[in-house]
């Protein structure tokens, strides 16, 4: 209850999606911080990457958790990946890090 997503299409054909999950403390993924704030996850196809729509679909969710009162986001993604480079130029913080995967968090009332 209360996930929401957003998808790319060029034409009618999809190229990536973004969505968010709630989880509670006894099921979750690796970002999982709190029952309230819900766990980003995000991919673009192989043949799309580098082109921008990874950002696109980010600013999106975060408009679309801003519309529907969700205050932050959580994620969890290894050190290495270069998509740290684009959560930490839309605002999210490292708040952890579990064995070399930072958990980040974004406050969405101010990115
Ligand atoms: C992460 C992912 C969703 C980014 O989508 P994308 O469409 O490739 O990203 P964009 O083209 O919008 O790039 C946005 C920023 O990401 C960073 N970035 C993305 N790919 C990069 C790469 N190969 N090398 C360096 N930086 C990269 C850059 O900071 C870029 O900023 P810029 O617009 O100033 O160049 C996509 O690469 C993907 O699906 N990866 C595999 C799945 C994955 O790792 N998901 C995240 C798990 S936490």
């Amino acid at each position: 209850s209360g996930d929401f997503g957003v998808v790319a299409h060029d034409d009618d054909v999809p190229v990536g999606a973004a969505w968010c999950r709630f989880f509670d403390a006894g099921s979750h993924g690796y970002g999982f911080v709190s029952a309230d704030v819900p766990e980003l996850t995000i991919g673009v196809v192989a043949g799309r990457r580098g082109e921008g729509i990874g950002r696109v679909l980010l600013t999106g969710l975060i408009d679309e958790a801003r519309q529907r009162g969700v205050a932050s986001i959580s994620l969890s993604v290894e050190a290495d990946n270069p998509a740290v480079a684009l959560y930490l130029d839309v605002g999210f913080v490292e708040v952890s890090r579990v064995a070399d995967s930072p958990t980040m968090v974004l406050d969405c009332r101010t990115a």
